[in-house]
């Protein structure tokens, strides 16, 4: 089978204008701009087959939404190849961007003041979906994610969670076989973002969608990626087995404890290693497979007033993969 999606020894380097500061320096910038360039991505390479769904992390400037830019077509690599469903992106044929959809949680892609309804009825003008698909998709899309109270009602009046859930209807109006999903649920609370993980999950086997995910919690791609690709400064640093990244890089959780009373950090030390104390709150790493035990026993042993349990935070962990080499 050939892949859905291939990237050979692709390179994005921005150039910005570089300003000196104050009123002499734009003055001279006038005259004569400079340059600094940004390498954003460097030498990436992988394929993906078609119906895959790859969790894609990297800290914060990584190169991750330039990669998925250049994938759906909206800038020009700088070097290297980039193939999707056979289509060079940044053609922007017709044929490419009607099997393709991207969903950027940082940015709007409804419009503002329009009710959704009325950005997917323009889009079904765009993409040329003849009326009955429509009204199928729309129909799926709007009970699967939810939606029927909220997309007559401007989008700026929508709640983080309602308006995530319209921008992925809007971005699957017209069943992309690609679909770009860039950090999805950020900010979301934990229960619209298991909804979200579910419906991704649904579109790709129903669809045999190939998808491309960026997030900054491990929880997502737990949950739908087998295969992981990770990249910091615009390099590869790994492409492979999820769970096998786990146990190489992930190996601990960290419990967040807030006491009743004053506790000894030496106690708490016997459980797991104490990374922040005060005597009324604290935070210990754990091995992963004891949580469960661990937190029994602090429950038990510990005047808790609160206590969660959360995953080490990506950046830390692909701080970790880096140092490694
Ligand atoms: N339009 C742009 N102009 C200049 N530099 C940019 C632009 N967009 C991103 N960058 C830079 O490119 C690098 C990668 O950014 P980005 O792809 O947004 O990373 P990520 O999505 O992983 O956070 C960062 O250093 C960022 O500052
Ligand atoms: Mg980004």
């Amino acid at each position: 089978m050939k892949p859905a999606i291939t990237l050979k020894n692709l390179s994005k380097t921005y150039k910005v204008h570089q300003k000196e500061e104050g009123l002499k320096g734009s003055l001279k910038a006038l005259f004569k701009r400079k340059y600094k360039t940004v390498k954003a991505v460097k030498n990436v390479s992988f394929k993906i087959k078609e119906g895959e769904i790859v969790g894609f992390m990297g800290p914060n400037g990584a190169g991750k939404t330039t990669t998925l830019k250049i994938l759906s077509g909206l800038l020009h690599p700088t070097g290297g190849e980039v193939k999707v469903l056979g289509f060079n992106p940044y053609q922007r044929k017709n044929q490419f961007l009607k099997q393709i959809g991207l969903v950027m949680g940082q940015k709007n892609q409804l419009y503002w003041d329009l009710p959704p309804l009325e950005t997917f009825n323009l889009n079904k003008e765009i993409y040329e979906i003849d009326k009955k698909t429509y009204k199928k998709t729309l129909d799926y899309l709007i009970k699967n994610l939810d939606i029927k109270k909220i997309i007559h009602n401007p989008s700026r009046t929508l709640s983080l969670g309602q308006r995530m859930k319209c921008e992925i209807a809007n971005a699957l109006i017209h069943t992309p076989k690609v679909l770009f999903l860039d950090e999805p649920t950020i900010g979301l609370d934990v229960v619209i973002q298991k909804k979200l993980r579910q419906f991704i999950k649904d579109y790709n086997q129903k669809h045999k969608a190939t998808i491309i995910l960026t997030s900054h919690y491990m929880g997502d791609f737990e949950e739908l990626c087998k295969r992981l690709i990770v990249i910091d400064h615009g390099k590869l640093g790994y492409d492979g087995d999820f769970e096998k990244f786990i146990q190489q890089y992930a190996k601990e959780k960290r419990i967040n404890l807030t006491f009743l009373k004053k506790v000894k950090k030496k106690d708490l030390a016997k459980l797991g290693k104490v990374v922040a104390f005060n005597p009324y709150k604290a935070a210990i790493r754990i091995k992963r497979e004891e949580t469960t035990s661990v937190a029994g026993k602090l429950l038990k042993k510990f005047p808790i007033d609160d206590i969660d349990i959360s995953e080490i935070s990506t950046e830390s962990i692909v701080r970790k993969l880096f140092a490694k080499g």
